[in-house]
C-alpha cells in the first residue's frame, strides 16, 4: 500500500532543506516522533543519497514512513551566455569577499541517476521540486512503491502537476521558491494559494501546505485552510538534529500532543506551548 497522509499521527511533514539542514538524525526523529521526516537529495552524489537512505533507516523502526525530495530538472538549461551574464553582475561583490565564482555549467543533479535509486530502494514518499516529473516517470515511482509529490507554487502549475499530492509552497517559504514555471513565477501569500489551487485541482486531491508555518496555529489555519498536512523548514533547521542546530537540552524521544518533534525541538519551542492537532496513527 503506497504511503497515505492518513497515517501520520501529526500532519506534520518535515521539510526537506538542501545544503546541510535535512540530516537522517532529523528526518528519523521526526518520522518516530508522529510527523514525516524528509531527507534531501539535492546537490549530493548518488552515493551520499543511498548512504543516508540507509542511515535514516538503521535509525527507525521497521515501516515507519520517510521522504526524500528531488531535484527534477526544469526542462530546459538555462543559456551558458545568460547564466554568465548573472555571474558577471555578482563578480565585484564576490571579489570583496574573497568568494569564488566558479564555472558557469548546467547539470540535472544526477536525476536520472537518483530515481533508478529510488525506485531500487522503494522510498516511501518522494517529492519533487523545481520541475515537473513526465507522466512516465511519476508511474515508474508509483509502481516502485513511492507516493510521487510535486511542489507547486502557482494555480497553473497545481493544474499542470500530475501526483498523489501538491507540496503548495506560499511566498513566505524559506529557501528558494520551488516551482517550475519561469515565466510565470509564483508571488502569492500562502493562504491566499491554498484556497486558489483547491478551487483550481480535483477535490480529494492532497495538499500539504508549505511557507512560514511556526506555531500551532499557523499550522491550524492551513488545516483549516483545507491542507491535510503542514511542511515546516525553518523551524526544523534550528532544531538540535538539524545543522542549523542549537542545543534544546532534549536527549529522550518523548510524545506528546503539545509538542509535535519533542526528540527535536526544546522547552523554548512553540510546539511546547500550543496543541497541535493529531490523529490516530496508522503504520504500514
Ligand atoms: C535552508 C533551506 C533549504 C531548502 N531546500 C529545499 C530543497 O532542497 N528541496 C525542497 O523541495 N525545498 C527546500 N526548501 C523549502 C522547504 O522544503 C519548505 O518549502 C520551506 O522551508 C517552507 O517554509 P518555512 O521555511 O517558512 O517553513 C528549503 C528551505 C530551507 C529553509
Amino acid at each position: 500500500m503506497p504511503f497515505s497522509l492518513h497515517e501520520l499521527e501529526h500532519p506534520i511533514v518535515q521539510a526537506p532543506m538542501g545544503g546541510g539542514a535535512s540530516t537522517p538524525a532529523l528526518a528519523a526523529a521526526v518520522s518516530e516522533a508522529g510527523g514525516l521526516g524528509f531527507l534531501a537529495a539535492g546537490y549530493k552524489t548518488v552515493d551520499q543519497v543511498e548512504r543516508e537512505l540507509a542511515e535514516v533507516r538503521s535509525a527507525m523502526s521497521a515501516g515507519v514512513p520517510y521522504g526524500l525530495n528531488l531535484f527534477a530538472p526544469p526542462g530546459h538549461g538555462t543559456g551558458k551566455a545568460e547564466v554568465s551574464s548573472y555571474a558577471d553582475s555578482l563578480r565585484t561583490d564576490a571579489q570583496a569577499q574573497g568568494v569564488d565564482l566558479g564555472d558557469t555549467r548546467w547539470d540535472d543533479d544526477g536525476y536520472g541517476e537518483k530515481l533508478d535509486l529510488i525506485c531500487e530502494q522503494r522510498v516511501p514518499v518522494v517529492s519533487l521540486t523545481f520541475g515537473c516529473p513526465a507522466p512516465f516517470e511519476v508511474s515508474r515511482l508509483q509502481s516502485s512503491g513511492s507516493a510521487v509529490w510535486v511542489t507547486v507554487t502557482t494555480v497553473g502549475e497545481a493544474s499542470a502537476a500530475s501526483a498523489d499530492a501538491l507540496v503548495v509552497q506560499g511566498v513566505e517559504a524559506g529557501g528558494h521558491r520551488g516551482g517550475f514555471d519561469d515565466a510565470h513565477p509564483g508571488d502569492v501569500g500562502l493562504l491566499a494559494l491554498l484556497q486558489l489551487v483547491q478551487a483550481a485541482v480535483d477535490d480529494g486531491l492532497p495538499i500539504i501546505a508549505a511557507g512560514g508555518l511556526m506555531t500551532g496555529r499557523g499550522i491550524a489555519a492551513v488545516l483549516a485552510c483545507g491542507a491535510m498536512a503542514a511542511q515546516l523548514g525553518t523551524l526544523h533547521a534550528l532544531s538540535r538534529s538539524g545543522n542549523g542546530a542549537r542545543s534544546t537540552g532534549h536527549d529522550e524521544p518523548r510524545r506528546s500532543t503539545h509538542c509535535a518533534h519533542p526528540s527535536v525541538h526544546g522547552p523554548d519551542s512553540p510546539w511546547h506551548r500550543q496543541p497541535v492537532p493529531s490523529r490516530p496513527r496508522r503504520r504500514a
